[in-house]
């Protein structure tokens, strides 16, 4: 049975996973957030103390280390080594780990099969940095969603004072250009737009617009 997928990837705080969620509560897919896998794994090197750099050590835990992802009320929750994390991970902090473990290539190669076997059997929007180029090469739709460095810092730090966490917006700024920068520049698949990928800029478009936008160009796509 062929099932639909719509890739979206791109910088960190474009709005990916706001936008990803709503296309896919519209079109009854299933949203996999796959930065919250390399999140997860940041925090496992944290756990386990074992450095970035260590490609070895880091390959080995993840190879032991049960990822898994459950949906409640459509809401994906992510469990490492049987403990719900999906909370822990949201941090700038945990942010920043993602993108270091995620350069590692026994890392990506297991996060890769997941995300691919998930693909498999439903109907998927799926966002991340290399969902286009690499874990579906063949989605319905493929979309590089981006927006001004200053756009994405506000838009972040609005959301973390709104959850009540105190933070600076330079800080926000600097960190977001320095996490592009690394994921752009890593060596396994770094984030780039795919080729057929469709660009959209939304610096100054609402969520619902960017939303709207998606579906029409699934639509048009199928
Ligand atoms: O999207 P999010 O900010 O949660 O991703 C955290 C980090 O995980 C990114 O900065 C990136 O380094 C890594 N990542 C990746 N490939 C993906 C998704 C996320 O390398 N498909």
């Amino acid at each position: 049975q062929k099932h639909y997928s719509i890739a979206i990837d791109g910088p960190a705080g474009a709005g990916k996973s706001t936008i990803a969620k709503l296309v896919a509560k519209e079109l009854q897919f299933i949203y996999v957030d796959t930065g919250a896998m390399y999140r997860a794994i940041g925090l496992l090197a944290v756990k386990e103390g074992i450095d970035s750099n260590e490609e070895e050590l880091l390959g080995a835990a993840v190879k032991k280390a049960d990822i898994s992802l459950k949906y409640e009320d459509s809401r994906q929750q992510i469990y490492l080594n049987g403990e719900n994390v999906t909370d822990d991970i949201r941090t700038e902090e945990a942010g920043k780990m993602a993108s270091a473990v995620a350069k590692a290539k026994a890392v990506r190669e297991k996060m890769v099969d997941i995300q691919k076997g998930i693909a498999e059997s439903s109907d998927v929007i799926m966002d991340g940095r290399d969902i286009g180029t690499v874990v579906l090469p063949f989605a319905d739709l493929k979309v590089y969603l981006t927006a001004d460095a200053k756009v994405r810092a506000e838009r972040r730090f609005k959301e973390l004072t709104e959850k009540g966490i105190s933070c600076n917006i330079e800080e926000i700024e600097k960190d977001i250009i320095a996490r592009d920068y690394q994921d752009m520049n890593r060596a396994v698949s770094p984030l780039k737009k795919a080729e057929d990928a469709v660009a959209l800029d939304c610096s100054s478009m609402t969520i619902e617009e960017v939303a709207a936008s998606i579906i029409q160009l699934f639509q048009k796509a199928v």
